[in-house]
C-alpha cells in the first residue's frame, strides 16, 4: 500500500514522550525513535542503527542523543553520528540515520514522513481546540488492527452510531438525519443533523439539556488528509438556534502503523476559562467516549479488516450508501494526492551515481 508521505501525521501525544527516555513507534511501516533533546525539543530519527541495524530504542539516552545498545555508536536528533567508541574514534561517513521533521503543537507531536524540504508547519490542520494554553485536553490513545482509511470511513459516516452504538451514542433518529458534504480545497466536510431526537442519557448531561427533551443534534466532521478529523458535536432544544445550544470539539487523529494497523488519538477539549471543572469535565467525557470507541468501534474495525484480508478496498466493489458520500469524497482526495505524489517522484531525475575510484593496477610486465 502506498501512503501519502508529504503530509503531517500525528506521532504521539506530547506527554507520551518523556524528558529522558526513548520512545519507539512504527509509523507508515517505519520504526521511528522519538526523544526529547537536552533542550526538551522532540526529535525523531530512524530507529535502525546504521551499523548492524540494532533498534536504537533499546539503547540509552546520552547527551543530546542516543547510544546504540549493540556497539555504542551515538546519534543526535539530526541523525548524525556524534560518537564512535572504536578505533581512533573517527566518525565513518556512512554512519548516519534518517531524521524526520517534527513539530510539537496542539498537545501532539506531528511528524513529516516525506521530503524534509517540504515540511511546512503551517500545513498542520487547525486543532487550536487542543492548545494546552487555553484548553484542558482529555486524551486517549487506541491501537487498531485495521487500515487507517477504514477509520476515516467510520468517522465520516456517522449513520453507524444508530446501529453500532444504540445504547451509548446513537438513537433511532440518526440514520435519517439531514446530511451534507462539501469540499473546500482538499478539506472535506461531512455534516449530520438530527431533528427532534431523543438522545442517549449521558449526552443530556454533557449538553446541559433536561433529560428526555427532544433535541436537534449536529455532528459535523472536518477531514484533512491523510486522516486527521475534527468533530463539532452539539445539540439544542428542538427548534432552537445552534448558538443557543452547546457543542464540543472532538479531535480524531489517525496514523497508519502498517497497511493493516493504525494509531488512534482522540480527545475531549474544555476551555480552561471554565475554571476548576474544565479538567474534570474533559476527563469524564473522554472516558465516557472511550467506552463505545473501545468496546464497539474497535472490534468492528478489526473484524472488517479480517474480512477484507489484504484485498484492496475498491477491488472488493463496496456497495455505496447515501451516508458514504463524505467518506468516499475523502478517499478520492487521498487517492488523488497519493497518485500526484507518486507521479512527481517518478519524474524526479535519477541521482547521479556516486563515482567510486577504481584502483589502478600497475601494467603487468610481458617479460
Ligand atoms: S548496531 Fe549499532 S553500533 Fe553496532
Ligand atoms: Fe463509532
Amino acid at each position: 500500500m502506498a501512503f501519502l508521505r508529504n503530509a503531517w501525521y500525528v506521532a504521539a501525544w506530547d506527554n507520551e514522550i518523556p524528558a529522558d527516555a526513548l520512545f519507539q513507534r512504527t509509523l507508515l511501516n517505519e520504526s521511528v525513535l522519538l526523544f526529547r533533546d537536552d533542550a526538551g525539543v522532540v526529535q525523531a530519527i530512524s530507529n535502525r542503527c546504521a551499523h548492524r541495524f540494532a533498534p536504537l530504542h533499546m539503547g540509552k539516552r546520552v547527551a543530546n542523543g542516543v547510544q546504540c545498545p549493540y556497539h555504542g555508536l551515538q546519534f543526535d536528533g539530526s541523525g548524525k553520528c556524534t560518537g564512535n567508541p572504536h578505533g581512533d574514534g573517527k566518525i565513518p561517513t556512512a554512519a548516519v540515520v534518517k531524521s524526520y521533521p517534527v513539530v510539537e503543537k496542539y498537545s501532539t507531536i506531528w511528524i513529516w514522513m516525506g521530503d524534509a524540504a517540504n515540511a511546512d508547519a503551517a500545513l498542520i490542520p487547525d486543532f487550536s481546540c487542543m492548545d494546552p494554553e487555553h484548553f484542558y485536553v482529555g486524551k486517549r490513545y487506541l491501537h487498531a488492527k485495521a487500515n487507517y482509511v477504514l477509520e476515516s470511513d467510520n468517522i465520516l459516516d456517522l449513520s453507524h452510531i444508530q446501529y453500532l452504538h444504540p445504547g451509548t451514542l446513537g438513537s433511532e433518529t440518526v440514520s435519517n438525519a439531514i446530511t451534507s458534504v462539501k469540499q473546500v480545497g482538499n478539506t472535506v466536510y461531512s455534516n449530520r443533523q438530527t431533528v427532534a431526537e431523543i438522545m442517549p442519557d449521558f449526552l443530556y448531561a454533557a449538553m446541559g439539556i433536561p433529560h428526555g427533551q427532544p433535541v436537534d443534534r449536529w455532528i459535523d466532521v472536518r477531514w484533512d488528509a491523510p486522516a486527521n478529523m475534527l468533530l463539532d458535536a452539539g445539540a439544542v432544544a428542538t427548534g432552537g438556534e445552534r448558538s443557543a445550544g452547546k457543542s464540543f470539539p472532538l479531535p480524531h487523529l489517525f496514523t497508519p502503523e502498517t497497511d493493516t494497523s493504525t494509531h488512534y488519538w482522540f480527545s475531549f477539549c474544555v476551555p480552561k476559562a471554565l475554571g476548576e471543572f474544565a479538567k474534570q469535565v474533559a476527563e469524564e467525557q473522554v472516558q465516557a467516549l472511550s467506552v463505545p470507541f473501545t468496546n464497539e468501534d474497535l472490534p468492528m474495525l478489526e473484524a472488517q479488516q479480517q474480512m477484507m484480508g489484504d484485498a484492496d478496498f475498491w477491488s472488493l466493489k463496496p456497495v455505496l450508501l447515501p451516508g458514504d458520500a463524505g467518506a468516499i469524497r475523502a478517499r478520492r482526495v487521498l487517492d488523488t494526492l497519493i497518485a500526484a505524489e507518486q507521479k512527481r517522484a517518478a519524474q524526479q531525475p535519477l541521482q547521479e551515481p556516486a563515482v567510486v575510484p577504481v584502483p589502478v593496477r600497475a601494467p603487468v610486465s610481458s617479460h
